[in-house]
């Protein structure tokens, strides 16, 4: 059985992750949503509210599961025999970030890193975008999905 991991901090989950999710899932036997849990960063959303976001918008999926992590990336693949990360890929600037961060799991040992280019759709899509939007009442529904909405009532 094949196994990756999609990491993130999703704060919101946008519909730029969900599309890389979905069809992430479509390629592996199982995924691993692992939403980075980093107490010294201030959240928009708590580790326990973007946990049960995400497990509503992929409750029907019988192959992603949920979970939170924290340190190393590599330790949680080696501790839970997970075979790949996935990455999404928005434009060069995401590549260079995350072109070294692959470069630098790999040093650590046998974990490979898997890039999917997002949708050309999400592409202008972050998290950040989707606060400073939000933050400022601003339109948010073409960038997250219902649950998201209802969860920051809108
Ligand atoms: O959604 P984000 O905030 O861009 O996600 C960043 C994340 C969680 C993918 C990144 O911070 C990460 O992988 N952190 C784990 C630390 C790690 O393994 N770093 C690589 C060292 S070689």
């Amino acid at each position: 059985m094949i196994s990756a991991i999609y990491p993130g901090s999703f704060d919101p989950i946008h519909i730029g992750h969900e599309d890389v999710i979905k069809r992430a899932a479509n390629i592996v036997d199982f995924l691993y949503v692992a939403v980075l849990d980093n107490s010294n960063k201030k959240h928009f959303w708590s580790l326990e509210k973007r946990l049960q976001v995400i497990e509503e918008i992929f409750k029907d999926y019988d192959n992603i599961k949920v979970v939170t992590f924290k340190g190393l990336l590599f330790d949680y693949c080696k501790n839970n025999d997970i075979d790949f990360i996935v990455k999404g890929l928005r434009n060069s600037l995401d590549f260079q970030l995350e072109i070294d961060m692959a470069h630098g799991i790999k040093k650590l040992g046998d974990v490979e890193t898997l890039f999917i280019p997002c949708s050309i759709e999400c592409s202008y899509i972050s998290s950040t975008l989707v606060r400073d939007m939000y933050s400022t009442s601003k339109n948010v529904e073409n960038m997250v999905s219902q649950q998201v909405l209802k969860s920051i009532g809108r």
